[in-house]
C-alpha cells in the first residue's frame, strides 16, 4: 500500500450506517460501496505516486539548474545570453563584475547599452548576423561602472530551443586586459631573454678573442724563441769578429793572429753565421705568416694547399724545437729520403712543432731523454709518428688532451693549447687526422696522417 502524504485527505473506508428494509437490496448496495471504495482507493494510489515523481523531478529540475549556475558562475570570460532581438536575459558574474551593475539592472534591457558607443551599431546588427548565420568575432569595449571602457574579444553564437528554433544568441567575450597584460608580460619576458643573448654574445665574443689570442701567442712563441736564439748567437759572433778584427787593424802579428783566430773560433763562427742568419729569416717568415692567417683563428677556413716535400719540414721543426730549448735529448730519425705531400706546409710545420715540444717537454726529468720521430706512407696517406720515452699520457687525462686550455704543466708554463690547435689545423685545415697512443718507448705516441693529395 502506498503511503499517505500529509497534503492528501485520507479516503472514508467505512460506509455510511445504511438502515434499508430489505437485506438483499442492502447486499447490493454495499458491493457497490466496495467498488467505490476500491475505486477511489486505486486513484488515491495513483495520485501519491503522481505526487512522489513531481518530487522527484522537481529535485533534479533543482540540481540542473544548481549546476548550470555553478558552470556559468565560474567562467572568467564574460557571457551575455539575448533573445533574438537583442534583450539580454541572463549574464554571468564575470559580466557584472566587469561593468559593476546588479543583474536586475540589466535583464531585459537592449544589449547595446552594455556597450561604448562606438560599438553600438555593430552590436545592434548581431541579432541580423545570427539570422544569416555569419561568424561573428570581434572586438568591443563595455562600460565599466565609471564609464570606462573595458576591452573584450567576443564571439556570438546562435540559440537555439527545443524545438531547434533560433530563439536569440549568446555572447563570449574574453577580456582583453588580460590578454594585453599577458602579451606585455611576454614582450618583457622577450626583451630580457634578448638581452641576455646579447650579453651571452658578447661574452662569447670575449671568450673568442682570449682564445684567439691565446692562439696567436702560442704559436708565435716558437719562432720568437728560435729568433731569440739566433740573435744571442749573433750578438756573440759580432763581439768576437770585433775583437778579431780591432786585433788586426791594431798590427798584431802573423803568430798570435792565428792564435786568436783559434781562441775565437772564426772559422767556425763564419760558416754558422749564413745558417745563423736564413733560420732567423725563416723565423720571422713564419711570424709574419702567423700574423697574417691571423683570420684562421677567428674564421676557420681552408688555405691554399702546396706541394712541398715532408722531410725538410720534420727536420725544420727538429731544429726549431731543439734550438728553442736547454736540453738535447737522443733524436731517433726512421724517415724515407722524401715524402711529397700536396697541403698546407705552414699548418703541418706548425703541428710537428707543437708534437715535438709536448714530446721535449715530457722529457724534463726523464734520464735519458729520447725522442722518435718516424714517417711513412700508407694506402694514399702519409703518416708520421712523434714518440718519447717521457712518463706518457696519465689515464684519466686521455679524455681531455684535445680540449682548448687543458693543461697539466704549472701555471704559467703551458696554455694547454698546442694540441688543440693541432688537431683542429690537422682535421679542419689539412683533411687529416691526429691520435695518440702509447709508445714502445715508454711516453706517448702521437700520429699525424695526412693525405698524399689534398682534398678541399
Ligand atoms: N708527449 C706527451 N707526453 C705526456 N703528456 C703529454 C704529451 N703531449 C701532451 N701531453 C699532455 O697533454 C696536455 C696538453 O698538451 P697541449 O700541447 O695542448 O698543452 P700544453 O703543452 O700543456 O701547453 P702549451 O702547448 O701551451 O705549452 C699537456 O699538458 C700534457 O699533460
Ligand atoms: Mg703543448
Amino acid at each position: 500500500m502506498s503511503k499517505h502524504p500529509a497534503s492528501l485527505p485520507r479516503p472514508p473506508h467505512a460506509p455510511p450506517h445504511y438502515r434499508g428494509p430489505e437485506r438483499r437490496n442492502r447486499r447490493a448496495d454495499d458491493q457497490a460501496w466496495i467498488e467505490v471504495i476500491t475505486q477511489m482507493d486505486r486513484i488515491y494510489a495513483d495520485l501519491v505516486r503522481y505526487q512522489v515523481e513531481l518530487e522527484q523531478k522537481n529535485a533534479d529540475l533543482e540540481d540542473a539548474q544548481r549546476f548550470i549556475q555553478s558552470v556559468i558562475s565560474s567562467i572568467s570570460d564574460v557571457l551575455i545570453v539575448c533573445d533574438i532581438n537583442g534583450q539580454v536575459q541572463k549574464v554571468n558574474p564575470a559580466l557584472l563584475e566587469a561593468i559593476g551593475q546588479a543583474e536586475a539592472e540589466i535583464l531585459g534591457r537592449p544589449l547595446q547599452q552594455l556597450f561604448a558607443p562606438e560599438y553600438h551599431a555593430l552590436i545592434e546588427g548581431f541579432p541580423e548576423h545570427i539570422r544569416s548565420d555569419t561568424v561573428i568575432d570581434c572586438e568591443v569595449s563595455l562600460l565599466d561602472h565609471k564609464g570606462q571602457p573595458f576591452p573584450l574579444a567576443v564571439n556570438c553564437s546562435p540559440r537555439y530551443d527545443h524545438d531547434n528554433r533560433l530563439s536569440g544568441f549568446v555572447i563570449t567575450g574574453r577580456p582583453l586586459g588580460e590578454l594585453q597584460k599577458a602579451y606585455r608580460d611576454l614582450q618583457a619576458a622577450h626583451e630580457t631573454l634578448k638581452a641576455t643573448q646579447q650579453q651571452l654574445l658578447q661574452s662569447e665574443k670575449m671568450a673568442s678573442l682570449g682564445r684567439l689570442v691565446a692562439g696567436v701567442a702560442h704559436e708565435l712563441n716558437n719562432p720568437i724563441s728560435f729568433l731569440y736564439g739566433n740573435m744571442h748567437a749573433l750578438a756573440d759572433y759580432e763581439r768576437k769578429l770585433k775583437q778579431y778584427l780591432d786585433a788586426i787593424h791594431g798590427g798584431i802579428d802573423e803568430a798570435k793572429r792565428e792564435a786568436l783566430r783559434k781562441e775565437l773560433r772564426i772559422d767556425f763562427l763564419l760558416s754558422d753565421m749564413g745558417p745563423l742568419v736564413e733560420g732567423s729569416l725563416e723565423g720571422a717568415e713564419r711570424v709574419s705568416s702567423i700574423v697574417q692567417n691571423l683570420r684562421r683563428f677567428s674564421m676557420p677556413q681552408q688555405q691554399a694547399a702546396e706541394s712541398f716535400d715532408l722531410i725538410p719540414v720534420i727536420e725544420r721543426a727538429i731544429t726549431w724545437v731543439l734550438k728553442a730549448s736547454s736540453r738535447s735529448p737522443r733524436i731517433e730519425r726512421q724517415l724515407p729520403e722524401h715524402l711529397p705531400l700536396v697541403n698546407n706546409e705552414g699548418h703541418v710545420h706548425q703541428i710537428l712543432i707543437n708534437l715535438l715540444q709536448n714530446a721535449m717537454d715530457a722529457l724534463q726529468d726523464t734520464a735519458e731523454p729520447a725522442i722518435r720521430i718516424s714517417a711513412g706512407e700508407h694506402q694514399g696517406l702519409a703518416w708520421i709518428e712523434v714518440e718519447d720515452n717521457g712518463p706518457g699520457i696519465a689515464p684519466e687525462h686521455v679524455s681531455r688532451i684535445f680540449d682548448p686550455f687543458f693543461t697539466t704543466k704549472p701555471v704559467g708554463s703551458g696554455t694547454g693549447l698546442g694540441l688543440y690547435i693541432s688537431y683542429g689545423l690537422a682535421t679542419e685545415q689539412c683533411g687529416g687526422q691526429l691520435s695518440f697512443d702509447r709508445s714502445e718507448l715508454g711516453g706517448a705516441r702521437f700520429r699525424l696522417e695526412l693525405p698524399m693529395e689534398h682534398r678541399t
